[in-house]
């Protein structure tokens, strides 16, 4: 066979093993059958030195050129492997960006959750601590320790949810009980200096009583407050509840009533009003808290002395200072879940 003849015969067999190449490391395995050490195009340039000179320059030209067109064929199979490869890759990575997006609902806090976190804000920003108890909660703590006598109503069957199996142990009726738990903590604590830190805490969570109607329902709120020192009277409780309640509804008008009132734990006592200024209740009058002087045996089961220290304490609502704010006339719908009813606050 001329070696010409041969050397087209190599570079069609070249295309054909490039074009069967289905991938980068398929070609270049073929590549160096032609091209590599001992591939068919270097075997025939090894075979130059055994020609004569005038052969050996037309076959050497004949051999770069076949050289020169594997090289090309080569090149063109490496593009087209690489765009095959890139138009892979986006048609698996396909988007239909013409589509609706799916969205995302977005959650957010119950509404009295935000109330709380308000109160919470503001009461800190005066110098108040967060603190809290258990809601299941002993007898002594909610009712004895806190001066509520036995034949008390609140202590009635009707009232209360008991706990069958655990004699003793209750369901919170308010948030009292973390006065005693507190004092306590704070008096053994600092029982070896000579003048007591001052007690400014807060206490929101849950409590339980045995009541349904528009603005009691038996799983409610209260955030209690203390403060304790040595001359704490009921003007200071005046004062922080008034400017609470003003900060609160953002209303320097707002003017909240001191009803006289009676608790075993407090003496004085008042009940705190607020009377709706928007919504279908507005211009009525509603109760948000209870609150007085605590009374000097409550200090005592607090283990601080009544001689040297007083205080106030007082117990709100913060459901009903929801519905205050937002002019919601039945408590209930705060806890009857209606996300449409709920979606309405964010
Ligand atoms: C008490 O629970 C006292 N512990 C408050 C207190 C604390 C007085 C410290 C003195 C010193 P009362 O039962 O009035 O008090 O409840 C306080 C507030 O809780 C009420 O004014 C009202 O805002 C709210 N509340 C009471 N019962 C319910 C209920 N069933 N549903 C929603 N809110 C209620
Ligand atoms: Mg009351």
């Amino acid at each position: 066979m001329p070696a010409t003849e041969a050397l087209d015969q190599i570079v069609s067999q070249a295309r054909d093993e490039f074009a069967r190449a289905a991938d980068p490391a398929q070609l270049e395995q073929a590549k160096a059958r032609y091209l590599g050490k001992s591939g068919s195009i270097t075997e025939q340039m090894k075979g130059l030195g055994k020609v004569s000179p005038d052969e050996r320059r037309l076959l050497g030209a004949a051999i770069n050129a076949a050289k020169d067109q594997i090289e090309a064929a080569l090149a063109a199979r490496r593009e087209a492997l690489q765009n095959a490869a890139l138009e892979a890759q986006l048609a698996a990575e396909a988007l239909d960006v013409t589509l609706p997006g799916r969205g995302r609902k977005r959650g957010g806090l119950h509404p009295v959750s935000l109330t709380l976190e308000r109160i919470e804000q503001l009461f800190r920003s005066i110098g108040f601590e967060v603190a809290d108890g258990p809601e299941i909660e002993t007898d002594w703590h909610n009712f004895t320790a806190l001066n509520t006598p036995e034949n008390h109503p609140a202590r009635s069957m009707h009232d209360t949810f008991y706990l069958e199996d655990a004699p003793g142990l209750l369901l919170r009726t308010h948030t009292s009980p973390v006065q005693i738990r507190y004092m306590q903590q704070h008096a053994a604590r600092y029982a070896h200096l000579e003048r007591m830190p001052e007690i400014r805490i807060i206490a929101p969570g849950r409590v339980y009583r045995v009541d349904s109607d528009a603005t009691h329902s038996p799983m409610f709120h209260q955030v209690e407050g203390l403060m304790v020192g040595e001359r704490v009277s009921f003007a200071d409780l005046k004062g922080v509840v008034a400017d609470f309640l003003r900060r609160y509804f953002e209303s320097d008008e707002l003017k909240p009533r001191f009803r006289p009132s009676f608790f075993p734990f407090t003496e004085p006592s008042a009940e705190i009003d607020l009377a709706f200024t928007s919504g279908p209740l507005e211009g009525r009058w509603l109760e948000i808290g209870g609150c007085g002087v605590v009374h000097p045996n409550v200090l005592r089961h607090g283990g601080i002395d009544p001689e040297r220290y007083t205080g106030f304490a007082f117990g709100m609502g913060p459901d009903r200072l929801t519905m205050l704010r937002y002019g919601i006339a039945d408590l209930r719908l705060f806890f009857d879940g209606d996300l449409r009813f709920l979606a309405q606050f964010q």
